[in-house]
């Protein structure tokens, strides 16, 4: 009897210490995605416009091949470009190899350039128009 007890508190002991630790997991999770950036969004736009044509919008044309979306500065917010640039964001995309080419401050000069000409900018720009 004694020791069906003892069982039963040992399980039910494991298993709480099991929750904890997958909520303090999914915790940590949530953390990442939205940690608040602190990059500052001061690149060159100039540069940051040259290499998106270059390298970004040739696979994100109007009608593109390969099934990548059309894209342009003002397909997203300003908050949502933001947040597409942090790491643990775009290593998650289809073409992370690509991001990965650039240097922090080549994708920081693109951030600038698309954040500039985001949907809820002063400016907002689409590539097709240009
Ligand atoms: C070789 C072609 C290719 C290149 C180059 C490329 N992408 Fe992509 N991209 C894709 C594909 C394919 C997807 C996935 C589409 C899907 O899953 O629907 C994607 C997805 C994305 C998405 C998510 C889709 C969305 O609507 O939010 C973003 C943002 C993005 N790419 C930005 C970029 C940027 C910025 C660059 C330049 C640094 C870049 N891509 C370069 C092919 C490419």
């Amino acid at each position: 009897m004694k020791k069906t007890i003892i069982l039963l508190l040992s399980i039910i002991i494991g298993l709480c210490v099991i929750s904890v630790a997958l909520a303090l997991e999914t915790d940590k999770d949530k953390n990442k995605k939205t940690t608040k950036q602190k990059q500052k969004i001061k690149g060159n736009e100039n540069k940051g416009k040259y290499l998106y044509r270059k390298e970004c919008r040739p696979c994100h044309k109007r009608n593109s091949e390969i099934g990548a979306p059309e894209l342009s500065p003002n397909s997203k917010t300003k908050a949502q470009w933001k947040e597409q640039f942090i790491k643990e964001n775009y290593v998650e995309l289809e073409c992370a190899k690509e991001w990965k080419k650039k240097s922090e401050e080549e994708l920081n000069n693109i951030l600038t350039f698309l954040y500039k000409h985001a949907k809820d900018s002063n400016n907002p720009a689409s590539c097709s128009q240009q």
